[in-house]
């Protein structure tokens, strides 16, 4: 049976700022945390920075041209901060508001609707220097920075997201430190996940104001959680796992508080909370915005809560905890090693499904949602016909369209598919090595191809139905 999508799906692809754009001194663009990170002997591999990275910033024409090529209904990209307010909370720069103003005319001419991410990871680097966003005053720059985008775009944008995965706006730049500003400690990434859903709140009305026939969300980056043994530690693991990563963004938002389990799990390490915030971060949704690339497993070898709580840090390999689970009795589910990314990211389908119908029926109160990224990490290589082949990336996305249908079948309101990404581009710590696109760029010459994964995406957009 062909799977047919609702009328008026939305399929997309989505980017970044910093990870496409390059010129990042150009018309007057503010240095990021991003920049400074990249400057970081070691941070980035091969110490790529994010120039040239595609050159979107003059190259716009053509990824357009691109999206048109790929059938494309819709695009989710980020604004740069420091390219509108260089010092973040200082004087506007009407260069930058110009160049998203020329991208979304574009965008609109050739028949594809923008969705805006206003924090995509580029903080000016300047308030960075202030305390970044463990300092309040963030807060009140970033409502009146998201202000002035949002007057200058609102006429035609109608899509906005507040952030990107605050997850990795907190945990990963500030208590695992592989992302920018590279801060290791757990306390402050506490208090940052807390001021990022605060600016989150704080920014919604200021959207509503500003373009009030527009719908307002975020997007967080989930992972499904599984415990690998069936025994009362794994599943205790597997639950603060979930409550850590997932619900820690999600319940403050859907007005439920922080997670029990989890909160007690960081005692010693919570957050200042000042009165008011609790309602200001649940302040309702038009939409949810998910990003999904794989799930967790996870294993507490053995025994008491105490030694599962501490173990989960410790839990990043599930690929060695296997060897255990033979003396400790069923196995629910494992990792399946021989079906990765590029990245050592586990190819799970079934999580994609799993996560939208719990978010959809546990949180009733979500209107619709739209999975924002989902992708995959591979090592292509333009052959000698000049094509790049990827069956790999085909089957992929297959595979999560599938699942996605299915959701939609059971219920979900799913409204649009985003696939990360539109091209290869600065993919973080892991500079241009490591390759996510439906398009290959060589970086080089930065001649654009369309990969065989693009023109197979080019007939489901057609179809709006999985084809083979
Ligand atoms: C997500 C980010 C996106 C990209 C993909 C691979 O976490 O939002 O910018 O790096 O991962």
């Amino acid at each position: 049976m062909v799977k047919q999508f609702p009328q008026g799906f939305l399929w997309g692809t989505a980017t970044a700022s910093f990870q496409i754009e390059g010129y990042t001194t150009a018309d007057g663009r503010g240095e990021s945390i991003w920049d400074r990170f990249c400057a970081t002997p070691g941070a980035i591999e091969n110490g790529d920075t994010g120039d040239p990275a595609c050159e979107s910033y003059v190259r716009y024409p053509e990824d357009i041209a691109v999206m048109r090529d790929l059938g494309v209904n819709a695009y989710r990209f980020s604004i740069a901060w420091p390219r509108i307010i260089p010092d973040g909370d200082g004087a506007v720069n009407s260069k930058g508001l110009d160049y998203y103003s020329r991208l979304v005319d574009a965008l609109l001419d050739a028949g594809i609707r923008p969705f805006v991410t206003l924090y995509h990871w580029d903080l000016p680097q300047a308030l960075q220097d202030k305390g970044g966003w463990t300092n309040r005053a963030t807060i009140d720059a970033f409502a009146r920075y998201t202000d002035i985008v949002v007057r200058c775009l609102g006429d035609r944008v109608k899509d906005w997201a507040t952030f990107n995965e605050p997850w990795c706006v907190a945990f990963l730049s500030h208590e695992i430190g592989e992302h920018a500003p590279g801060v290791k400690n757990r306390k402050v990434a506490i208090q940052v996940a807390h001021n990022v859903l605060v600016a989150h709140g704080t920014a919604l009305p200021v959207i509503r104001q500003r373009c009030p026939d527009g719908r307002a969300g975020i997007v967080l980056n989930m992972e499904p959680t599984y415990p690998m043994m069936d025994t009362e530690a794994d599943h205790h693991a597997a639950e603060l796992n979930h409550q850590r990563f997932n619900r820690w963004f999600l319940d403050p938002i859907m007005g439920r508080g922080y997670p029990a389990l989890a909160w007690a799990s960081y005692a010693g390490n919570e957050p200042e909370i000042r009165p008011g915030d609790m309602d200001i971060i649940a302040r309702p949704l038009d939409y949810l915005g998910i990003n999904y690339y794989s799930r967790k497993v996870v294993h507490a070898p053995s025994g008491s809560h105490q030694e599962a709580n501490l173990h989960l840090d410790a839990m990043q390999d599930d690929a060695k905890q296997q060897g255990h689970a033979a003396y400790e009795g069923r196995i629910l589910h494992h990792r399946d090693e021989d079906n990765v990314s590029a990245r050592g990211w586990e190819v799970y389908p079934q999580g994609l499904y799993d996560l939208l119908t719990w978010v959809h029926t546990d949180y009733p109160g979500i209107p619709a949602f739209f999975v924002t990224e989902n992708g995959i990490a591979w090592n292509d290589v333009m052959a000698g016909d000049g094509h790049v082949h990827d069956p790999e990336r085909i089957a992929f996305l297959k595979q999560h369209f599938e699942a996605a249908h299915h959701a939609l079948e059971d219920g979900v309101p799913l409204r649009g598919y985003f696939v990360w990404t539109l091209m290869d581009n600065f993919e973080w710590a892991f500079g241009t090595s490591s390759r996510f696109g439906l398009t290959y760029v060589d970086f080089n010459t930065q001649q654009r191809t369309i990969k065989d994964s693009g023109r197979w995406f080019g007939r489901v957009t057609h179809a709006n139905a999985i084809v083979d």
